[in-house]
């Protein structure tokens, strides 16, 4: 995701932006830049690419003395990677850094228009300059920067500084981080993350919600909802791996904490006033749609294998789903109008690229579901959506897989909504996910605590109904990748046609039992693994007074919100059984992040 850092002093300006970006740089981003303002000159540069880019490209430039400085790295949500959209975003005499979305920019861009602003870029970010610069004709800078974040929705951190008022950083924050660090020398920092002020000061502030205001060399104003704060640093703690994983043991652990925040991200912009909205599919025909083929790898097939549920039975839409690995050599026939979609988190994969390729070949109509925009995948495809989580480091994947499931049953529900289905209740359990994958301390030491009793036996099966059962083999899949121990997922209607010989007390079965899908077919098959000792964990909303084990979800209103509460669960469960046997959690032996080979 994107990173933030800013700077008052008097220290050469260029080399500490962007050493403070490189402390950002595991977050992941393709494009980057800066802005210093010394004096009356506004200097800025941007590049496509790695710092060492834009370091090439300010090779010549220096800024020693008090000045101002804001540099950020972009990771592409609205608008291709290129320099254009790379931030800083400039006005007639000010620019503009950004984390997050905002909302409502094309509502603030109309409007502006209108008062004849033009706009060069594709991005929401440069709404938030243009806006400054339109109230700031009239009103001193700090009034004109108020009005503006007045009217901002949706999530950001935002710097802004401008030639109007140079002595002053402009910020504003809600729901995207922003820090403030002063040190002894009196000098002023911000970031996104904690990691590039390590070293250069000692106190911060953790800005809230709601909050906006101004710093300059002597003065830090800070509003918080409305009312102005008194100013209170707290001490930095000064680990730098420690604060690139935001106090989290491990990567893994911080991305299944973060996925709630990206799940908010997936849906911005995405449903407005009761409808879904998918700028990308607005050209589309998806009415007359005969078939979808879903096809991956991996984590990213088991979204497929899930969302098949939903293209069938919410969009009404025929769905196969394939195996990339499978498919390259199948010579698959290609049915006339309809879709191949690949899913994909690092566009990467070498297997579903060549599918796609071949797809393409034989005259589908392509789509790619993915995590990184200019991937080869991405590049290939007729069409392509961004699933938003950002950059994902553990090498199992977490907030990728919450955020792709999520995507496509987002474009089921279009294509439903399209075919004029009813999707009231899907939309409103859409809208109601990203508070169910919050990871309450309550939950994860009650998983902690249990883990201890599955660290061997012969065998783990995961086993659950319809979309549980997709489920099923992620939860597996976690469990195999991080412990080593063999589980294996199955649909649980299956066990009594041949795995239910291996039941004994030493065969751990983990049952995704769903309080509003298919509950009393999942009891019986777990009944009968019971009659067997069968060691169970249960996994329900419901009491279930067979089970060895119960881990209770909260109760839900619709099945797929109890499917985003037991991924949660299963990912926990996963990790927590790992650290205790020692593994490293987020680099499993044997395994690669992006497979780019056959
Ligand atoms: O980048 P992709 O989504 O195409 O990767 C597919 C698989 O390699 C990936 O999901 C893999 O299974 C992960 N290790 C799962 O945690």
């Amino acid at each position: 995701m994107c990173g933030i850092v800013g700077y008052i002093g008097k220290k050469e300006k260029k080399s500490l932006i962007i050493n403070g970006l490189k402390e950002l740089e595991y977050r992941g981003y393709d494009s980057a830049g800066l802005a210093v303002l010394k004096d009356e000159e506004l200097s800025f540069f941007k590049a496509v690419g790695k710092l060492n880019n834009l370091a090439n490209k300010c090779e010549n430039f220096e800024s020693n003395g008090l000045g101002l400085a804001i540099g950020h790295t972009r990771w592409a949500t609205h608008g291709k990677p290129n320099e254009i959209n790379a931030h800083p975003h400039l006005g007639q005499y000010s620019c503009v850094i950004h984390n997050g979305i905002i909302e409502n920019y094309k509502e603030l861009k109309e409007k502006l228009e209108k008062e004849g602003v033009s706009f060069l870029s594709q991005t929401d970010t440069e709404v938030i300059v243009a806006l400054f610069e339109h109230y700031a004709k009239n009103l001193e800078a700090w009034q004109a920067f108020e009005k503006c974040v007045h009217e901002l929705r949706g999530a950001f951190a935002i710097l802004l500084i401008s030639k109007k008022d140079k002595e002053k950083i402009f910020f504003a924050k809600n729901a995207a981080p922003l820090i403030v660090g002063k040190n002894a020398q009196n000098e002023l920092f911000f970031s996104s993350g904690d990691a590039p002020l390590i070293g250069h000061c000692e106190d911060v502030i953790y800005l809230e919600d709601l909050s906006f205001g101004y710093a300059s060399k002597d003065e830090l104003t800070i509003y918080e909802n409305n009312k102005l704060k008194t100013p209170v640093f707290t001490k930095l703690p000064q680990d730098k791996s420690y604060a690139q994983k935001d106090g989290f043991r491990f990567f893994m652990e911080k991305e299944i904490y973060e996925q709630s925040r990206v799940l908010s991200e997936v849906l911005m912009g995405r449903v407005e006033g009761g409808e879904i909205v998918f700028d990308e599919l607005k050209d589309e025909n998806l009415k007359e749609l005969s078939e979808i083929t879903l096809c991956a790898c991996g984590t990213s097939y088991h979204a497929a294998l899930a969302s098949a549920y939903l293209f069938e039975r919410v969009a009404k839409v025929k769905t196969k789903v394939e195996i990339a690995s499978e498919f390259r050599y199948k010579d698959a026939l290609i049915t006339p109008n309809s879709l191949f979609i690949v899913i994909s988190q690092s566009g990467e994969t070498a297997d579903t690229l060549e599918a796609l390729k071949i797809a393409k070949q034989k005259g589908a109509k392509t789509f790619a579901i993915c995590n990184v925009d200019n991937s080869s995948i991405v590049r290939l495809a007729h069409l392509s959506i961004l699933t938003r989580a950002g950059i994902e480091k553990g090498v199992a994947s977490t907030k990728a897989f919450a955020s792709q499931m999520l995507t496509l049953w987002a474009i089921s529900l279009y294509i439903a909504k399209e075919k004029g289905f009813d999707i009231h209740e899907h939309l409103q359990a859409l809208l109601h996910t990203p508070n169910v994958v919050v990871v309450s301390p309550t939950l994860h030491e009650r998983i902690r605590r249990l883990s201890k009793r599955y660290l061997d036996g012969h065998g783990f099966f995961f086993i659950g109904r319809d979309v549980f059962y997709p489920l099923a083999l992620e939860g597996a899949l976690k469990l195999k990748e991080l412990s080593y121990l063999h589980a294996e997922g199955y649909a649980s209607g299956e066990m009594k046609h041949g795995p239910i010989a291996l039941a004994d007390s030493k065969l751990y079965t983990i049952a995704l039992m769903p309080q509003h899908l298919l509950y009393e077919k999942v009891k019986s098959n777990v009944e009968e693994l019971i009659a067997r000792d069968s060691t169970l964990l249960c996994i329900s909303a419901l009491d279930f007074d067979l089970s060895d084990d119960l881990i209770k979800i909260n109760p839900q209103k619709h099945y797929m919100n109890e499917f985003f509460e037991m991924m949660l669960v299963l990912q926990l469960l996963a990790l927590e059984i790992s650290i205790r046997l020692g593994n490293d959690v987020d680099m499993p032996r044997n395994l690669a992040k992006s497979v780019t080979v056959e």
